[in-house]
């Protein structure tokens, strides 16, 4: 697919036939399954200052929070004795966690035989060579917006090269690697969500997280109004089109603008869900964007209408690391 044919797929009258043959090729390539990832908020300090983001350094009422390596700890156990296989850490950019730490927290979890996904921003590639060396598998970096001018508006005090540079060390040393964008930001237009797909494919990511951007009235961005669902849809569906053999998750964010938002991404070309075990008396506090919708306490119950929601898609939840069929490659 080039250019054009993926603005097609953003801007036609109807995507349904796209969503169609996005959800057939996942079936095809991926199979009629879904993977599960828990997910662990650990900290919500952050130096960064990004415009849309309620947890940036810059928002004073939020309260801040860090778990303890004990907690990390604990929630992994509990999220593998529930039956996961990877555990995903992620957190602000904070400097709390030093590599050190990191790395004594990824060796324990490793003891339990779980996959070890990092979402904690960019670091040098000496710190994410240790933290692979410590047993970390995959880490999360999306990229926001590949549209260079955008993403200085948004990122104060950020260099778009170097998040670029962290793509590509990361790939270097042999991570499983994910990026991912916001859909419908201030000023993005539909080319440059075609470029961003198109530069997933260029570096060559194994999965790919998007959502709709979330007006958060705690930022510099309170007066702008929500990204769309349909069109974050559409980018899902897209993608799954130009890379077939790469996990896609229904993010938080398509949940939270839509009640269905999960299921129907699920059906779209989306095989992955992140349901968060962050414990619930400070989940709250992990405020990205409004309303963000999560599993409530994973009892059980949530558990099991999670399962009976994939089940009436037609799928099953994996029961191995659901390791990217286009890294195994
Ligand atoms: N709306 C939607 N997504 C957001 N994120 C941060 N703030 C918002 C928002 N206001 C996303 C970013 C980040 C991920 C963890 O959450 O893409 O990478």
């Amino acid at each position: 697919m080039n250019k054009d044919e993926i603005a097609e797929i953003l801007t036609c009258e109807s995507a349904d036939i796209y969503y169609k043959k996005a959800d057939a090729i996942r079936r095809e390539y991926c199979g009629n399954i879904v993977h599960l990832r828990a997910l662990i908020e650990f900290s919500n300090f952050c130096k960064k200052q990004c415009l849309y983001c309620g947890i940036n350094a810059k928002n004073k009422n939020v309260k801040r929070y860090r778990l303890s390596e004990q907690d990390i700890v604990k929630s992994a156990k509990y999220a593998q004795k529930i039956g996961f296989k990877t555990i995903v850490l992620q957190s602000g950019e904070d400097d709390y966690f030093d590599v050190k730490k990191m790395c004594t927290i990824i060796e324990k979890i490793k003891e339990l035989n779980l996959v070890i996904t990092l979402s904690i921003g960019e670091k040098t590639k000496d710190e994410y060579r240790a933290y692979k060396d410590s047993g970390a598998d995959r880490y999360l970096l999306r990229i926001e917006t590949t549209d260079e001018n955008l993403y200085k508006k948004l990122h104060p005090n950020s260099d778009f090269k170097n998040r670029l540079k962290c793509l590509y060390n990361l790939k270097e040393l042999g991570f499983e690697l994910g990026s991912g964008i916001m859909v419908g930001l201030p000023q993005q237009s539909i080319e440059s969500i075609a470029d961003d797909i198109l530069f997933f494919k260029k570096i060559d990511v194994d999965m790919v997280g998007l959502g709709p951007f979330i007006s958060n009235s705690e930022t510099e961005l309170k007066n702008f109004p929500n990204g769309s669902y349909e069109l974050a849809l559409r980018s899902i569906a897209a993608t799954r089109l130009l890379m077939p053999d790469i996990n896609v998750p229904a993010t938080t964010a398509m949940e939270t603008l839509l009640k269905e938002g999960r299921k129907i991404a699920l059906q779209s070309g989306a095989n992955v869900v992140m349901p968060n075990i962050t414990p619930q008396n400070i989940r709250g506090n992990y405020s990205l964007y409004p309303n963000k919708q999560s599993v409530n306490a994973l009892d059980d119950d949530s558990l099991n209408l999670l399962r009976e929601e994939i089940a009436s898609i037609g799928d099953s939840i994996s029961d191995d690391f659901g390791t990217s069929l286009h890294f195994k490659k």
